[in-house]
């Protein structure tokens, strides 16, 4: 795409949105070889389709925005938005041993923009050398791209905090969003970038209320997420809690990709929805961008 004003020159844009749960135990599900399984076949069966999708529309860069479980961030030090500089992260030992998936190769020069013109915005990032990254940003990646012996595309690895409290607000992730919308438009080099939200749905681990899926909830964030997202923004994270359970909160990740879209209303490609997998409800969206 070109930039509108100005002298005529290439610049990246942003394609298409994709939002997923990241469960591990999808992760161990595939790479054990138990897709087929009548457990899990509803599952995998829901991301047919993006699969399909994502062959003919693999983007040069994909900003993928997850959390990470205490895995590269102990209580030790806990970023609340971190972004992966650096040139490649290595899938983490988790406690049973590495995933077998295929090393994540970042994009550096696009992660050091979008860190420079973010932070000059007000946000504040973590600038992230090197770490590991865990199932939150692998699992996705095996739920659209299937088990590649490498992964298509170059993978900007965004960590949000929604495990140590205080969490940032949905509305924060949806300015935040907005903001790395602006960063990759100034970006001069004519890129196919996705943004992608991962976590969630309704989910809690742990306490009296573990176990707790609430559907409708679930259902209505989907349909608010495509038609009000500025609206669902403002929703209060007590709200999360209370209605998607203490993991629920890991949902506020959806609106940073979803505040990257443009103001224009997306087209659904694909929408699936399926409980139970693991302890939470699935939820998967994808939204192409129209400009
Ligand atoms: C589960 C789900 C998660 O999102 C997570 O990070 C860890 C575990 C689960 O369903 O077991
Ligand atoms: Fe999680």
């Amino acid at each position: 795409m070109w930039a509108k004003s100005g002298k005529a020159s290439p610049v990246a844009s942003i394609s298409a949105s994709v939002y997923t749960s990241h469960i591990p135990a999808i992760g161990a599900a595939l790479d054990l070889g138990k897709t087929a399984e009548p457990y899990w076949q509803p599952v995998f069966s829901g991301y047919q389709r993006s699969k399909e999708w994502m062959a003919k529309h693999v983007p040069d860069a994909i900003v993928l925005v997850y959390n990470d479980h205490a895995t590269a961030f102990s209580l030790d030090l806990v970023p609340t938005f971190a972004i992966g500089t650096g040139e490649r992260f290595m899938p983490a030992d988790e406690g049973w041993g590495a995933r077998p998936v295929p090393e994540v190769l970042g994009h550096p020069e696009l992660a050091a923009h979008i860190a420079h013109s973010v932070i000059q915005d007000d946000f504040d990032l973590t600038i992230v050398n090197r770490m590991d990254v865990d199932h939150g940003l692998t699992v996705p990646l095996s739920l659209m791209f299937g088990q590649p012996s490498a992964w298509p595309c170059r993978v900007i690895p965004f960590a949000v905090n929604v495990v140590l409290y205080p969490v940032p607000s949905g509305r924060r992730c949806w300015n935040l969003g907005r903001a790395i919308r602006k960063a990759i438009a100034l970006y001069d080099e004519p890129l196919k970038v996705q943004v992608w939200g991962t976590g969630g749905m309704s989910h809690q681990l742990q306490g009296p209320r573990a176990g707790l899926i609430n559907r409708e909830f679930d259902q209505s964030f989907l349909d608010r997420l495509i038609a009000d997202p500025e609206g669902l923004a403002q929703m209060p994270h007590v709200d999360y809690v209370r209605e998607a359970g203490s993991e629920g909160i890991e949902l506020v990740m959806w609106l940073i990709a979803r505040g990257a879209m443009s103001d224009r209303a997306p087209t659904v490609v694909h929408r699936f929805y399926h409980v139970p997998a693991s302890n939470t409800a699935v939820g998967h969206l994808i939204l192409e961008n129209n400009e």
